[in-house]
């Protein structure tokens, strides 16, 4: 796998996340058995647990926090009208170049900005065909290093499927989503009139999108399948950037709540806007091979709604009940990549220190976002007792504390490195003063410290270390 390395990148730790993530069950390349599949991934028992937290947290943040956001789940397949009418069928593309010595296919605009030229995404194909070839001699192939391209197509990206076409005619594709928010814009009045909201009320939905990639890259960075997690903020026209600037305000603390350190993260303003839109940013998260785009922030204008309210022939406009007046809402989104999000959790997580005179490996994440919460651990494997005290304990604590586990494969020192190698926040060891007096030890990961505690408190107290004050008792 192709590691690119920016001026700040640290190309080493990008591959250490990768083989840590295959190695303890976090992300394993999809159909691996078969030679592999470009561009998808399958998420194993860590990296399910780490993904739902995010979505959870997420969620949290952006329905339960707020009294002006609602949620939705709509269907991945859709009319293929609506892609008609929010314009993807003919302007959803990347700019597709391929060498003709390796065959490799590489993204026009990417090559043009690794040389310092940007390419604006309304540039027609002739126009980045011709800036491509100005600057032809400067381009090298990813691949094998050659200079020898074919010519610039626009290639879409959305992905067909044959979905009810069983007699094979000429019935127009049904694509797979290639973003969720449209499912929020063709439900807009739906939720509108069903929950009676008055603007500004959003739309927050978390669901998979297909896009077929040129090449998708960086690991789980950027996939062909992936999940996204989009809110959709419809406003007067009148406050559309006052709601937007609340908006950038608080997906930036939101990503501080996840225990992202602020200097790795800073915003992009877009230079150059699609031609509805007011105002766009990325927060941009300082990955191992630089910053770059973790998350979208749009204000997007009435440009959806009235392109659906085209497209159906059905108005979609907004009764003010107090000055009477109709208008299309104003929509500003906030838009993230579940995968994304993910990677940048695991990059900010990941450490190295010297433990015990060894060099350790640990996943520091905040413990509420930690795949296993904690482990249970019975001091030697070969002593029924100790054995049997710690699954009592085990199963008492479960009751309260979701997801932990019970290991006693191996020395002490091994079973503390692998819940350290996922990010377990506390293990629980059952010794023989267990049996004495009714205390345990709890390890903290990151300073590898053991503290005694009463079992009987054990619950409570690490309730508390996990999810803080609200789960005192
Ligand atoms: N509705 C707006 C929209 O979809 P986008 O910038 O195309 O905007 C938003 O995508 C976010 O979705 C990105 O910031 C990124 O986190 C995620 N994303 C987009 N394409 C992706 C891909 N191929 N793989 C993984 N995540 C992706």
């Amino acid at each position: 796998m192709e590691i690119k390395k920016k001026e700040t990148g640290e190309a080493g730790k990008m591959e250490k996340i990768i083989s840590l993530a295959k190695r303890r069950g976090f992300a394993y390349p999809s159909s691996e058995i078969y030679g592999g599949f470009a561009g998808v991934y399958d998420f194993g028992p860590y990296g399910v647990e780490l993904k739902n937290n995010l979505k959870a947290q997420w969620w949290g943040k952006m329905v339960y926090e707020r009294d002006d956001i609602v949620g939705l789940d709509s269907a991945i397949f859709m009319s293929p009208k609506i892609w008609e009418a929010s314009g993807h069928t003919k302007g959803f593309s990347d700019p597709l170049v391929e060498c003709k010595e390796c065959n490799a296919r590489s993204r026009a605009d990417k090559l043009l900005e690794e040389v310092g030229v940007f390419a604006d995404e309304k540039m027609s194909e002739a126009e980045i065909n011709k800036i491509f070839k100005e600057n032809k001699d400067r381009i090298k192939c990813p691949k094998c290093g050659n200079k020898n391209f074919t010519d610039v197509k626009k290639f879409n990206l959305l992905v067909k499927s044959n979905l009810g076409d069983f007699t094979n005619d000429k019935s127009e594709p049904v694509y797979l989503r290639g973003e969720t928010c449209q499912g929020i814009y063709v439900n807009y009045k739906n939720v509108l009139d069903s929950m009676r909201l008055k603007l500004p009320f959003g739309i927050a939905q978390i669901g998979k999108a297909f896009r077929n990639e040129i090449s998708p890259r960086q690991f789980i960075f950027r996939g062909r399948e992936f999940e996204q997690m989009e809110m959709q903020y419809f406003t007067d026209p009148k406050s559309e950037m006052e709601e937007y600037e609340k908006l950038r305000e608080y997906r930036w603390k939101a990503m501080l709540d996840l225990g992202i350190d602020e200097k790795n993260l800073k915003w992009k303003k877009h230079k150059n806007l699609v031609f509805y839109a007011k105002e766009a940013y990325d927060i941009e998260y300082n990955f191992p091979w630089g910053f770059d785009e973790l998350e979208g922030i749009h204000a997007r204008g009435n440009y959806d709604l009235t392109q659906h309210s085209k497209g159906c022939g059905k108005e979609l406009d907004y009764l003010d009940a107090e000055s009477g007046k109709r208008f299309i809402p104003h929509i500003i989104e906030s838009s993230g990549g579940v995968e994304r999000l993910v990677l940048a959790m695991l990059a900010e997580a990941y450490a190295e220190d010297e433990l015990g005179g060894e060099t350790r490996v640990f996943l520091k994440f905040k413990p509420s976002l930690a795949p296993v919460k904690v482990a249970v651990f019975p001091l030697l494997k070969n002593k029924p007792e100790l054995v049997k005290k710690a699954q009592e304990i085990y199963r008492e604590l479960k009751k309260e504390i979701r997801p932990i586990i019970f290991d006693d494969n191996g020395n002490i020192g091994k079973r503390y490195r692998r819940q350290d190698e996922i990010g377990t926040p506390f293990c629980v060891t059952i010794d023989f003063d267990t049996l004495e007096n009714s205390t345990v030890t709890v390890r903290d990961r990151d300073t590898g410290k053991q503290e005694r505690v009463k079992t009987d408190e054990l619950a409570s107290l690490l309730k508390h270390s996990i999810y803080g004050e609200r789960n005192k008792s």
